[in-house]
């Protein structure tokens, strides 16, 4: 059930916390390395401020958006998590029931613990899959037949994670089930690199994000960009957007904040194809400033993994909730009625934080 006294999402924090092993909590809320990245995503959003307006009439508000031909309640998408039975019996099919109840949308991860299937039908309505790169062609091929012919809706292939660090050890009866056992690594010389002629052999580049572009016609996001000229690149190729992030701080520590490489991003897209954002979003304010810095919708982690944790689909469901009502008051206080005037002119930059 949900605690009392929340009221807001990292109210959820302590009882997530309290309720999950320590080193189950280690792993979701770790950055990589320093925790440069990580402590800098939600920190960037202070030199973002919102001018009230009062006395507008925002009597029509409503926070809807349209995304690929779907009407969505809020523009707040659950960004893809590997194995959310670690948090709960009921993981990744809980989180998308929750989105679904909602009227937003989730999107799954490659490294689901439940089978995409399952997922699918706990939903009830078409999902968004997040794809990691299978080696090779083929495996990648065979896993993106079966997403389509599951009834998913949307590809978010993501780039920023080709080499894998596992940091936990997962118990026997959580596992990536949805994908076939990985082949044995081709054994190295003597004097051939572990990232170089290892890891980086086996990643995606440029040809094979042309080549998966090919391979469906459903649309195609690519998260983990954080480059303008990658972004153009993207668009160029006929994707129909990516996701601006740093993967939560969980990969390269040392990045900007996600939210300070979305503006170049958003200018240098100029409207050919929509850009999404994640990466230290934690309440609606949040959201309303990356929206006014040209997202087009935004994707949430961990908090929703903390209300996961706390009360399967309840506390998910209740997170988004909290999430669009802030948005909603946000909107209000800044005299902004919709989702499309949340633009630059309603939020000031400040330029003294080195942010
Ligand atoms: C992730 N993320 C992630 N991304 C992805 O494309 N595939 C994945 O399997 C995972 N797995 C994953 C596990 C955990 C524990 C975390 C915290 C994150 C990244 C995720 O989609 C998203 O980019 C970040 O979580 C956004 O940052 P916030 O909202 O957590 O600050």
């Amino acid at each position: 059930t949900v605690p009392e006294g929340i009221h807001s999402p990292s109210d959820y924090l302590p009882y997530a916390k309290e309720r999950l092993p320590p080193e189950i909590w280690r792993y979701l809320e770790e950055g990589s390395a320093n925790n440069v990245s990580l402590q800098a995503n939600p920190h960037a959003f202070d030199s973002i401020h919102l001018i009230p307006r009062p006395l507008s009439d925002v009597r029509s508000g409503h926070t809807k958006i349209t995304l690929f031909g779907q009407t969505l309640a809020h523009p707040v998408i659950l960004a893809p998590l590997a194995y959310q039975q670690l948090y709960h019996p009921h993981g990744e099919s809980a989180s998308a029931m929750a989105a679904s109840a909602q009227e937003g949308q989730s999107c799954v991860s490659s490294l689901a613990s439940q089978t995409l299937e399952d997922i699918i039908s706990a939903a009830g309505q078409p999902l968004w899959f997040q794809l990691y790169w299978q080696e090779n062609r083929e495996r990648t091929l065979k896993l993106l037949q079966r997403t389509i012919a599951a009834g998913y809706n949307a590809i978010i292939f993501t780039v920023d994670a080709p080499v894998k660090q596992a940091t936990i050890q997962l118990p026997t009866t959580i596992q990536p089930i949805n994908l076939d056992l990985p082949a044995p690594f081709p054994a190295l010389l003597p004097q051939q690199s572990q990232v170089f002629n290892g890891w980086m052999a086996q990643a995606p580049r440029w040809e094979d994000l042309a080549w998966l572009r090919d391979q469906t016609s459903l649309p195609l996001l690519v998260k983990g960009i954080l480059h303008s000229e990658d972004a153009e690149k993207v668009i160029n190729l006929g994707c129909d957007g990516l996701v601006v992030s740093n993967h939560g701080g969980r990969v390269l520590d040392g990045t900007p904040a996600s939210l300070a490489c979305l503006p170049p991003i958003v200018s240098a897209i100029s409207g050919r194809g929509k850009v999404l954002f994640d990466s230290g979003i934690r309440n609606g304010r949040d959201i309303y400033k990356a929206l006014a810095l040209g997202a087009d919708a935004v994707m949430v982690g961990r908090p929703y993994i903390w209300g996961l944790a706390t009360a399967g689909a309840l506390g998910v469901a209740h997170i988004i909730r909290l999430l669009r009502d802030e948005l909603e008051l946000t909107m209000a206080l800044t005299g902004t009625a919709s989702i499309q005037e949340i633009t630059q002119e309603k939020i000031q930059i400040s330029r003294n934080q080195n942010r």
